[in-house]
């Protein structure tokens, strides 16, 4: 039968990430593909959620969100980056998710321009498409670092917003400090708006630091923060994140979150209040994990011939470069029939096209045997 699907999705139904999305992984499979960490999610933020079930806190929550949710991240937000934001520039989302579609809708008119670092996670250029807005792609610049000069010539009268991943999925990279800035004078100079997502600003390897968006406050009504507890805390099932906007973009950009999705449950928002606010050794004790099994993947991927792995810096992904002819969707392909299931790197970005991406929020038992497979199949790639 033949129906009418608006244009500008039936462009982005066919695209690697939504094929990656929807394939059967067969039983036995090993999985390196998922933004998914393996720990459960921490004892004190259960309690929080089910002590507001009990207290009855089921209803509809307040539109923008929470109450102590929102002062949670006000106070998250003020103790890392000595930035003020009231409650009011502040709403929970559903994941970042939500939080992306909300900005893109926000800001971008049909056929206006987003940049982005070439590569990063693929849901921004699936969503930007979907919503009849162009994703420029700027490949980085040496090392998977931010090229300024770059963005700079990329930027056109169609040019609404820069978007960065910091750290970056998929590379892993943790970008320099120099590199934002320079975008965020960027953005001064020609009237645009920087949106960060910090998904993984916790996750870092030793001796990397992270430097968080809203710490350039001299540049604050230009900086959207995207932010979701889901990998922090080991909380991707729970659905929750949050946007941080300038003081008189809040009102405007909770008004379209608001007409894609309703209040974020409740007693999840108590939860995530108790995340922020409650003891972090959790976080501590997870980046030690990944510290270990981002060291163990690297180790195991150096050993494989053709493969030169990007030393972790923060995150869980491992990104690597392979030195085959061969696009990375059949590399990916042949993986995948080999047994394990990594994510190709054509999926974010034409820059990732000889690449793939492995994740190491597995424990270490997935990691060496995947990696076994990897090292196997690429010993019939040559
Ligand atoms: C960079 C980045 N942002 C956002 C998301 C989506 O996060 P959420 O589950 O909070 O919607 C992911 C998930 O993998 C991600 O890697």
């Amino acid at each position: 039968m033949q129906r009418h699907i608006a244009r500008t999705v039936a462009a982005v139904s066919g695209g690697e990430r939504a094929q990656h999305m929807r394939a059967k992984r067969p039983e036995g499979m090993v999985r390196l593909d998922s933004g998914t960490p393996n720990f459960p999610t921490p004892p004190h933020i259960r309690e929080a959620a089910k002590k507001a079930l009990d207290e009855g806190l089921t209803h509809y929550a307040p539109g923008q969100g929470d109450p102590e949710f929102l002062q949670a991240v006000c106070e998250t937000v003020e103790r890392e980056t000595g930035a003020v934001y009231s409650p009011d520039d502040v709403f929970a989302t559903n994941g970042a998710s939500s939080g992306i579609y909300t900005v893109f809708t926000a800001f971008l008119d049909p056929g206006d321009e987003v940049i982005l670092m070439d590569p990063t996670f693929s849901l921004y250029a699936h969503v930007a498409r979907q919503i009849g807005a162009v994703p420029v792609m700027v490949p980085h610049g040496a090392d998977y670092h931010i090229d300024a000069a770059a963005v700079r010539a990329a930027v056109t009268p169609r040019t609404r917003l820069i978007l960065v991943n910091n750290p970056n999925n998929p590379t892993g990279v943790v970008y320099r400090r120099a590199g934002l800035e320079a975008l965020a004078a960027l953005c001064e100079e020609k009237d645009l708006m920087l949106v960060s997502d910090e998904a993984y600003e916790k996750i870092l390897q030793p001796g990397y630091g992270h430097f968080p968006l809203l710490a350039m406050r001299e540049h604050k009504g230009r900086l959207i923060l995207l932010h979701t507890l889901s990998k922090t805390y080991a909380m991707t099932g729970w659905r929750l994140g949050y946007v941080v906007a300038p003081p008189d973009l809040g009102n405007l950009l909770f008004g379209v979150h608001r007409s894609i999705n309703g209040p974020i449950c409740t007693f999840v928002q108590r939860a995530g209040a108790a995340a922020l606010r409650g003891p972090q050794r959790c976080v501590e004790e997870f980046g030690a994990e990944y510290q270990k099994r981002g060291g163990l993947m690297h180790k195991l991927a150096l050993q494989v011939p053709g493969l030169r792995p990007v030393d972790p810096q923060g995150g869980f992904y491992l990104y690597a470069r392979y030195e085959y002819p061969l696009s990375s969707k059949e590399v990916h392909r042949r993986l995948w029939e080999g047994g394990v299931a990594a994510r190709s790197g054509s999926e974010f970005g034409a820059a990732g096209e000889s690449h793939l991406r492995f994740t190491y929020s597995v424990d270490e038992k997935t990691i060496a045997k995947g990696m076994a497979i990897v090292r196997q199949v690429f010993g019939q790639l040559g």
